[in-house]
């Protein structure tokens, strides 16, 4: 078991509808969090609702280089991290003949580089016993048409997660591979491209943070799409 109640715990894309849920219920767990997001006003609006259980925050855009590096950073420094969360990202829709280059670049920066970025720079500060939990996705399991570059970008994410996981195991630091089904956060009425095709009715966002904290007190080391639908 993790005591999250003496953790501190860096969550990215704390901004969004998943993100903010599952800090939400870190605190709501006696976590103390740090949190980061590109948007300050909305990051500021979470961390005042949130109040003392906030370390630390950082806006950055995880797309540069330097960006997942420098938030890690600011949370370490401000005090010894026990794990991270990492659930930003977007999505984008849209035949491949229609997936231009600036797409492209934004959808595999942002759901793999970075993560990949994240995880480097996140070992160097997480502690044994700690955990690098990465918000994959569904379409990682089975790849949709339309959503291309996004299933492409969350499979090389699920597989450099098992690589990791298996890196890390002597260490006893946990990778926790997060596949989600559709969820309600509205991801799929902001695509950077395209636009959603009709989706069933998804999965509450309350819901999926509670599993996933669940599965971070517990040790759990997978959480692939079924996990979700009990
Ligand atoms: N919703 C679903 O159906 C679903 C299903 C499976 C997996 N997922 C995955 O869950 C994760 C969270 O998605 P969500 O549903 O919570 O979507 P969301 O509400 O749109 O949140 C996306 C988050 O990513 C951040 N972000 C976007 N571009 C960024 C950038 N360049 N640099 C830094 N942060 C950036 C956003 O920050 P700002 O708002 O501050 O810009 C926001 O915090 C994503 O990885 C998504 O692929 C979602």
């Amino acid at each position: 078991m993790t005591d999250l109640a003496a953790a501190h715990v860096l969550v990215l894309g704390a901004t969004g509808g998943l993100g903010g849920a599952i800090a939400r219920r870190l605190v709501a767990s006696g976590a103390r969090v740090s949190l980061s997001g590109r948007d300050e006003t909305r990051l500021q609006a979470l961390a005042d609702e949130l109040g003392a259980a906030v370390v630390t925050t950082a806006v950055a855009d995880l797309t540069r280089p330097d960006g997942p590096a420098s938030v890690v950073r600011v949370a370490a420094d401000a005090a010894p991290l026990t794990g991270v969360v990492n659930a930003a990202g977007v999505v984008a829709f849209g035949a491949v003949e229609d997936l231009d280059d600036d797409t492209l670049d934004e959808v595999l920066l942002l759901d793999l580089v970075a993560p990949i970025r994240l995880a480097r720079a996140a070992l160097g500060v997480i502690p044994e016993g700690g955990f690098l939990a990465q918000v994959s996705a569904v379409v990682a399991e089975k790849a949709m048409p339309g959503m291309a570059a996004y299933s492409a970008a969350k499979a090389g994410l699920t597989a450099f997660d098992a690589a990791l996981a298996t890196e890390l195991r002597r260490r006893r630091i946990r990778v926790l591979d997060v596949r989600p089904p559709h969820t309600e956060t509205g991801l799929a009425t902001r695509p950077v491209a395209g636009e959603a095709p009709r989706l069933p009715q998804g999965r509450d966002p309350e819901s999926v943070a509670e599993r996933v904290v669940r599965a971070l007190a517990d040790d759990e080391r997978d959480l692939p799409s079924a996990a979700f639908t009990a």
